[in-house]
């Protein structure tokens, strides 16, 4: 038989490449919805666990370093999977139309899945303070976008108060749909990893996600997927630290502009899991955040926005109080190309510009 035969057979033995549902089909039983709910799926979920060698050596006494990343979504973050959820849900209401306030990655999520269930999408945003790929994204999506002159806890008030008047429905995180769908990440991060972390880091603005991994890891626990439960871990940036401060930041302020939140509407919530956990809420700076973004790109190869970093940037910064041995996951919540001005602003890379079209003008500025 020839080798090209051979390999051929071979692949025939074993399929490679399997057909991922998308996460609602993936886990039906531990969702809240019926063979009536119609499954707007963009085919989200099954992202990446990806062990960091770079981090996990800086940390050092064998503590094993893992980013779930969730920037490999359909639309680049991990709103896709309370989008999933929320806009199902939504349809089989028989909705017409949904609003939320966002600083970008929801509506930029929302407008992909309005769109996919054929509805109608109204995007608020803070004017100036959403990152460029989000913004072009809910376009051509082909939300309807309205920029407010005020930041996010100002949008988000007003969307809430449309919807408790008009008939469009609300898809930012206090729809109990999305925290529903993005409790999947962590049965993920179980299977990926075969038990769950024992810690947990993740960037925190509105306290959705924290608290729909929680849920996640508890619903796994009590069903006997896992041995234990990690301790929640949640970052903010230091100009925007209402949970870390204990108080509401009437003018928030960070280059992470996911997480530009003062008043998180989950704070609540948030604080359970912290007890709960037996975890804790930390602020980074800016400088700090920007620091484990350039690591994550230039040593790790991964590429998120500045918001995503501040689990890795917080996870650096507590370094000397993580035990020996203990397995770590961070949380990359979206994309770096969600955010293409902090990118080229912020690098160490070697960019030679402006020369001759000339191969020795070349060779010469190779050192070669
Ligand atoms: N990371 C990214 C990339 C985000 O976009 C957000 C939230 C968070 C972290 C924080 O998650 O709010 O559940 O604590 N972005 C929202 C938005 C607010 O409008 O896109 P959270």
């Amino acid at each position: 038989m020839s080798l090209i035969q051979t390999i051929k057979n071979k692949f025939k033995e074993k399929t490679i490449h399997k057909k991922w549902p998308g996460l609602i089909n993936a886990y039906r039983d531990w969702l809240p919805i019926s063979d009536k709910t119609p499954v707007i799926t963009l085919q989200e979920g099954s992202t990446p666990l990806i062990y960091l060698k770079s981090i996990s050596e800086k940390i050092g006494k064998e503590v094993e370093v893992y980013v779930k990343y969730d920037g490999l979504n359909p639309t680049g973050s991990f709103k896709d999977r309370g989008m999933t959820m929320a806009i199902s849900k939504a349809k089989e209401e028989k909705c017409e139309a949904i609003i939320c306030a966002s600083t970008g990655n929801t509506s930029a999520s929302a407008a992909a899945y309005a769109t996919k269930a054929n509805m109608r999408a109204f995007v608020l945003i803070p004017d100036g303070y959403v990152a460029q790929g989000k913004l072009a994204q809910a376009l051509v999506y082909g939300a309807e976008v309205i920029a407010i002159k005020g930041n996010f806890d100002k949008a988000l008030n007003i969307v809430q108060e449309i919807s408790d008047k008009y008939p469009v429905t609300l898809v930012n995180s206090v729809n109990p749909y999305r925290l529903q769908g993005q409790k999947t990440a962590a049965f993920e991060v179980i299977e990926a990893l075969g038990d769950s972390p024992d810690i947990l880091c993740i960037p925190v603005g509105n306290a959705g996600n924290i608290s729909a991994y929680w849920m996640g890891f508890k619903e796994y626990f009590q069903a006997k997927k896992s041995s234990k439960l990690p301790k929640m871990m949640g970052f903010q940036a230091s100009g925007s630290a209402p949970l870390v401060l204990n108080k509401i930041i009437k003018e928030p302020n960070t280059i992470a502009t996911a997480i530009r939140i003062g008043n998180p509407v989950n704070k609540e919530k948030a604080l359970n899991v912290q007890k709960e956990s037996n975890g804790k809420f930390k602020d980074v700076t800016d400088q700090e955040i920007i620091n484990a973004y350039k690591i994550l790109g230039k040593e790790e190869g991964i590429f998120c926005e500045p918001a995503s970093a501040a689990s890795v940037a917080g996870l650096l910064k507590m370094k000397d109080e993580i035990p020996k041995k203990t397995k770590v996951v961070c949380v990359l919540t979206g994309n770096g190309l969600k955010d293409p001005d902090c990118a080229i602003t912020n690098n160490d890379a070697v960019f030679h510009q402006e020369l001759e079209p000339d191969i020795s003008e070349v060779i010469k500025t190779m050192g070669l």
